[in-house]
């Protein structure tokens, strides 16, 4: 949990040490900041949104010009108090009226500041013996009129929750693979499902055979780690609906025989495993919310190590479904493991089944890093989806499956299908091997190869593993209805 305390006031408190006034692009600008637009101009303030202008206050509190747009939205508030939180630096107690522009509702504001802020304090400190990087903040104090106290009272609440676990899932991913192994995953699960009120069961090597887990073992064949798969579940007492999310866990991807090169895209590669993170920071979230649906995830943890027991090019696995594929690309690894997640999903005949992946680097070479590719089955699942990705600003774009057209790019002479398509469109050959295991459950895939991390900060993301997906599931989970 963030130990940071966040609080609806009327007034900015007398402790505060930085303190974020709103600046639009127009109209007034906050006489507490005691220059006016042209001063403000004069000293680089471009009001834009995100735009920030530091004003030393002798003995008082530093205040911070914040530039907001002319019609906020939640996402442009969130991105304007992340702004807000790094101009600020290593304050302990900081206040902010960006919560009460016009034009987002109270909570929605509260909520969108609380994680913009939140978002923007993260820091993975990891390994380092300097410690002085480490956040400083306490207290945050949104100041809001008299009428929106409430209401901004409880955006604050849900914002700590989602961003906490946004939070979680950079710490998990940003961690080195070396020390956060299929097992320790699978045990820190264990532990945050006790705290968090799920349930939850661990699979190891047996039994993934027992159940005929076959992508599992064959991309865990060269490993030394062993494997494991964490099924959770939250149940509401009267659940409105069933969703089930399934999320890659590949807690290193070297590429398996498949080698990959040695260069700073692999050195990312222990973030493989950012699908089961923000599956796991969604399902620990899902109480405090109140979530009215039953979700049951499936965590699929193993690395992908090359040695004289690993998988082979030609190989054939049989996945739980009993379908087999032939291998062509051990470096295709992910959708081997997600094929067992996905056929154990669908047993459970749940309204919708969502997973979560770092699967391809044709999704970043089609969409870049700001968006996730998001393909499904089902139009109204991928709707959803969308607007959960729009409430979160978490981006997603949708790309075809295009299975009539595509599926031949997969036929194998000797199983049901190779493990890689062609050359082009190798995000949707992807999702294509995904569709196999699904069943006739409404499904949606996304892919987050190019959105799991930022090189710098960048609005709510912070330098290093993003946490992408992790708000949107929240969303996707505790709003999610079938179609009538
Ligand atoms: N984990 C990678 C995808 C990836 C690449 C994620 C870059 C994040 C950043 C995945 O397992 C992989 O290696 N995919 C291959 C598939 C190919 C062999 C068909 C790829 O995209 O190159
Ligand atoms: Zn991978
Ligand atoms: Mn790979």
């Amino acid at each position: 949990m963030s130990a940071v305390n966040v609080v609806a006031v009327r007034t900015v408190p007398r402790t505060a040490d930085a303190i974020g006034l709103a600046v639009g692009p127009s109209g007034p600008v906050p006489r507490q900041l005691g220059l006016n637009r042209a001063a403000l101009e004069e000293h680089g303030f471009t009001g834009k949104v995100g735009a920030t202008l530091v004003l030393p206050n002798g003995g008082g509190a530093t205040l911070v010009a914040v530039g907001v747009d002319e019609k906020p939205t939640a996402a442009t508030l969130r991105d304007a108090a992340a702004a807000f939180t790094r101009a600020a630096g290593k304050r302990a107690h900081v206040a902010t009226n960006l919560a009460a522009v016009d034009g987002v509702d109270a909570a929605g504001a509260a909520r969108a500041v609380t994680e913009g802020v939140l978002l923007a304090d993260y820091r993975y400190l990891g390994q380092k013996s300097d410690k002085s990087a480490a956040s400083k903040l306490e207290t945050l104090s949104l100041v809001v009129g008299q009428s929106d106290e409430r209401a901004a009272t409880r955006g604050i609440a849900q914002g700590v929750v989602t961003s906490d676990a946004a939070n979680l899932a950079r710490e998990l991913a940003n961690t080195p693979a070396n020390l956060l192994t299929a097992s320790i995953f699978a045990a820190r699960a264990v532990e945050l499902a006790g705290e968090r009120g799920l349930a939850a069961e661990v699979f190891d090597r047996d039994q993934l055979a027992t159940l005929g887990c076959g992508g599992m073992l064959g991309v865990n064949a060269g490993s030394v780690e062993p494997p494991r798969m964490v099924k959770l579940t939250y149940t509401p007492r009267t659940p409105k609906a069933h969703v089930a999310l399934v999320g890659k866990g590949v807690m290193y991807d070297s590429g398996g025989l498949s080698l990959k090169p040695t260069n700073p895209m692999s050195a990312i590669m222990k973030m493989d495993m950012s699908g089961a993170a923000a599956v796991l920071a969604t399902m620990g979230s899902l109480k405090a919310l109140g979530c009215r649906n039953k979700v049951t995830a499936f965590l699929m943890c193993t690395d992908n190590m090359p040695s004289g027991s690993a998988l082979k090019l030609g190989d054939v696995l049989t996945f739980r479904n009993g379908k087999t594929a032939e291998i062509h690309n051990t470096d295709a690894e992910g959708r081997l493991i997600l094929a067992d997640g996905l056929a154990l999903a669908a047993e459970e005949q749940p309204d919708a089944i969502v997973d979560i992946a770092t699967l391809t680097g044709a999704a970043m070479a089609a969409l870049g890093p700001d968006f996730a590719a998001v393909i499904g089955s089902d139009a109204d699942v991928v709707r959803q989806v969308e607007e959960s990705a729009a409430s979160a600003d978490e981006p997603v774009w949708e790309l075809p499956l295009a299975a009539d057209k595509y599926r031949k790019l997969l036929d194998s002479v000797v199983a049901d299908m190779k493990n890689v398509g062609g050359p082009y469109a190798g995000a949707t050959t992807a999702a294509i091997f995904l569709s196999e295991f699904v069943g006739d459950v409404p499904w949606a895939h996304i892919d987050i190869a190019g959105p799991m991390n930022v090189d710098s900060d960048a609005g709510w993301k912070s330098k290093g593993a993003t946490g992408f997906g992790t708000r949107l599931l929240i969303d996707f989970a505790t709003s999610f209805t079938p179609a009538g």
